[in-house]
């Protein structure tokens, strides 16, 4: 009897592959995905990947927002093909969207970023590949080669950003992404209570959930120590988070901006941005785009929702540079709500995660398929056949 077989007598599961199978027969949707990773994460990662920070106000406006806005579909407008190419960030992409940069994905699926990657080529969308990725950026870049983006905290240590960039540059990444909103780390009040450590400890709570869900701490048992593979000088320490948290450079200000753009030949954008004047403020230090965003709720508790702010920023920025939109994005409609609102593509953050986590990389494909399919079946019942097509008025703030 193989670990899968004997795994299956504990948590009810036939062994892996048909256990894909069946999560796939059952994922018509990403909430579907949702549910079908929380049967498989402990509940400690499951919350690490799904919360908000503080009182989770952001996080929940995220999807209050998006729900907020109706759509005015236009008749008869004869649509055949739905055409939905585009470019990010000078990468040709089949759809609107590029999956956002995640940390430490192998608290996810052991097998971490490169099925996430290898996912994202196939279907032909960017990769973003995070500055805190559990698997190092050169084998992500192998695993599915082809131009990728890198995103960048920013660190104290200039000499490791820069041999960072050179790095990615080596590694394929044509376009970079410094995140703006994340000098100090959100108060994520789940991780707080569950008593969260990376890598994680075995802890009571941890060893209940792990319990509870033996094929992922069998994956992790037998694993190798999850890290922060970018970074060596927190590779084998205890308390790496407290390192890299050490790291973040709270004084971090425009002339970083400047100083990246002297020194990235390729598309540069800055995520994490909601004022429309930051956004300007970015034109003027020669970056190519931006990406309104709140971090997916996770980082300041009560902030805005991007997609109500997009219209002053698109405005403010006037066809000046790509507009790129994350946070709270579940459905196809809500990347056509975005497009239609004047954002030039979205990111996606949790619906991949989750769909890795249930399913691996067929659950992040599953992921990516499903708002593919939703936006097209949405476009088409708008009378949209491309998204040059999708208009401003295709949306309305819903009556309350
Ligand atoms: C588990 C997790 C880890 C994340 N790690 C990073 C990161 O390393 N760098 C970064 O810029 N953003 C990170 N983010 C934020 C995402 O890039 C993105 O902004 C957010 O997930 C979008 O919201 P959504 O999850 O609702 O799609 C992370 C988000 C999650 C859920």
């Amino acid at each position: 009897m193989g670990p899968d077989e004997l795994l299956s007598l504990f948590d009810f599961h036939p062994p892996a592959a048909r256990r894909v199978d069946r999560v796939l027969a059952g994922a018509h949707t990403v909430a579907d995905l949702r549910r079908a990773a929380r049967r498989t994460l402990p509940r400690t990662i499951f919350d690490f990947v799904e919360s908000g920070a503080e009182d989770e106000v952001a996080l929940h406006r995220n999807r209050s927002a998006f729900d907020a806005i109706a759509l005015i579909p236009r008749a008869l407008r004869g649509v055949g093909r739905v055409d939905t190419t585009t470019e990010i960030l000078g990468i040709a992409s089949s759809l609107p969207i590029a999956l956002a940069p995640t940390g430490l994905t192998r608290l996810v699926h052991r097998d971490g970023e490169p099925p996430v990657a290898r996912a994202a080529a196939a279907a032909q969308i960017p990769y973003t590949v995070s500055t805190m990725s559990s698997v190092p950026l050169e084998e992500i870049a192998t695993a599915a080669p082809g131009p990728m983006i890198f995103q960048l905290y920013m660190l104290r240590d200039r000499g490791v950003c820069r041999s960072l960039l050179d790095r990615a540059r080596a590694a394929g990444c044509t376009a970079l992404m410094l995140t703006v909103d994340s000098q100090i780390s959100g108060l994520r009040e789940r991780d707080l209570r569950n008593g969260l450590t990376i890598p994680p400890a075995i802890r009571p709570r941890v060893l209940l959930d792990g319990v509870l869900r033996p094929r992922w701490t069998w994956d992790f048992l037998r694993g190798e120590r999850i890290a922060f593979a970018n970074l060596a000088f927190a590779a084998d320490r205890s308390s790496i988070v407290e390192d890299v948290a050490r790291q973040l450079d709270t004084s971090l200000d425009w002339r970083a901006v400047s100083w990246l753009r002297e020194i990235w030949p390729g598309r540069l954008a800055l995520k994490g941005i909601l004022a429309a004047e930051d956004a300007t403020r970015a034109l003027e230090h020669g970056v190519d785009a931006i990406v309104v965003s709140n971090h997916g709720g996770r980082q300041l508790g009560t902030a805005a929702a991007p997609i109500d702010l997009l219209p002053e920023i698109v405005a403010a920025v006037q066809g000046r540079c790509e507009v790129l939109l994350d946070s709270g994005i579940r459905r196809g409609a809500d990347i056509v709500k975005a497009i239609a609102l004047g954002a030039t593509g979205c990111l996606i953050g949790r619906p991949y995660l989750l769909g890795l986590a249930a399913a691996g990389e067929a659950g992040v494909a599953r992921a990516i398929a499903i708002l593919a399919e939703e936006m097209r079946r949405t476009m088409i019942l708008l009378g949209a056949s491309d998204l040059d097509s999708l208009e401003s008025h295709a949306v309305r703030r819903a009556m309350p």
